[in-house]
């Protein structure tokens, strides 16, 4: 594949801020790409722009063109071997790169780009944010981030049913930054309206514990009175370790959670093998900020029985390599996969060719927002493939 062109410009992504654009022609075509940020951010994730975005939009538009344009990318194997050549320039950079070449490799050899990875085709089911909180949200807001339902693809105009008739039933302040509603409820209250719905789906949520664990406690901002010696009392709004512990396990067996996603903090590895320990035969106890999609930090929660599901973000780690190997890993030890979308996304819709090929069986995404609705939609395209 003979490279003829590289461009990079800036771009704005849906929280408003800027975004890394890639171009790469050949004589098949242009191919763009580009690659999403978080809010809640992981503190184990790789730096998205070296020196910033107008450093590694300059870097790209010069010393990467010079090398590529140079380089010979004749297999998937070419692709991922040259990520070692822009690390250093940053994860989003790189992994802008990455895509552009896929896209580019996929059309030389006239397939999608999913089919670059596999054969076998398998739909993921969908998990989408109906309720928004934690840092995504107001304020008033429940203080986890997310309150989710999963639905296959198949279903999903059952899920933008329930996403509809939030929407319609609750006094909401608009979208949060992933889609979600953001209504002024407690966490126990919005779990309560997503089972009103529906007593069988499957409900999840992602605590991000880590944004509100503050000097060795869980601080909760929204939280629902209690009945106490008949009277209705506010309940203590800080949860040491173990009260946390027990307050998901309440939740969990209470409204019958399948996924819950980063209940304790980043650093807590023994605390979510106590988690996986007393819940992980009937829920996903999953690692997002935990892992941060990085293989070490993994095998650490392997060898510690931390979590029996994982979030796979190919940016925290910043290299689609590095994604794959976690993603291997994970499934070699029987960890549950699932892709996600981040909070500052853009209308690059890899994720769902990445759920595809790399044969995730959960993509987590909101269905409120083209950015996130470009995704669905491609995996509805690729399903008709
Ligand atoms: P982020 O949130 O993209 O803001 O990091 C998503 C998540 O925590 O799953
Ligand atoms: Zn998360």
């Amino acid at each position: 594949m003979k490279i003829k062109k590289v461009k990079a410009r800036k771009i704005i992504n849906s929280i408003v801020e800027y975004a890394l654009e890639v171009s790469i022609e050949t004589d098949k075509g242009v191919f763009k790409s580009s690659v999403p940020k978080g809010t809640s951010t992981g503190t184990h994730e790789v730096i998205e722009y070296t020196g910033g975005i107008d450093k590694a939009v300059k870097n790209v538009n010069t010393k990467i063109k010079r090398s590529l344009v140079r380089t010979k990318i004749n297999s998937l194997k070419d692709i991922l071997e040259y990520e070692k050549k822009t690390e250093k320039y940053g994860g989003n950079v790189t992994l802008a790169i990455t895509y552009s070449l896929l896209r580019a490799f996929a059309a030389e050899k006239k397939v999608p780009v999913w089919k670059l990875f596999t054969k076998k085709k398998k739909i993921p089911a969908v998990l989408n944010k109906i309720i928004g909180g934690g840092e995504h949200a107001g304020k008033n807001s429940p203080s986890f981030q997310e309150f989710l339902v999963l639905q296959k693809i198949s279903d999903i105009e059952k899920n933008m049913d329930i996403y509809a008739k939030v929407k319609k039933d609750w006094g909401h302040h608009g979208r949060d930054l992933e889609g979600g509603w953001v209504i002024d409820v407690s966490d126990e209250k919005a779990l309560k309206i997503l089972r009103s719905y529906n007593k069988k789906f499957k409900i999840g949520i992602d605590a991000a514990a880590s944004e509100f664990y503050k000097n060795g406690k869980y601080v909760y901002r929204n939280i629902s009175p209690i009945k106490k010696s008949g009277r209705m009392e506010l309940p203590n709004k800080n949860k040491d370790q173990l009260q946390q512990i027990k307050f998901i396990k309440m939740l969990h067996e209470k409204y019958d959670i399948y996924f819950i996603e980063d209940p304790l903090d980043e650093e807590d590895f023994r605390g979510f093998a106590e988690l996986t320990k007393k819940m992980g035969k009937d829920c996903l106890i999953v690692g997002d900020d935990l892992f941060a999609t990085c293989p070490e930090r993994l095998k650490k929660g392997i060898k510690l029985g931390a979590c029996n599901a994982v979030i796979v973000k190919p940016n925290q780690i910043g290299s689609l390599k590095k994604t794959i190997e976690f993603v291997e890993l994970a499934k070699k030890y029987k960890y549950k996969t699932i892709i996600s979308h981040r909070s500052g996304e853009t209308n690059d819709d890899m994720l769902a060719d990445l759920s595809v090929g790399l044969q995730i069986p959960i993509m987590k995404i909101g269905i409120g927002g083209g950015e996130r609705v470009s995704k669905i939609n491609r995996l509805l395209e690729i399903k008709g493939e």
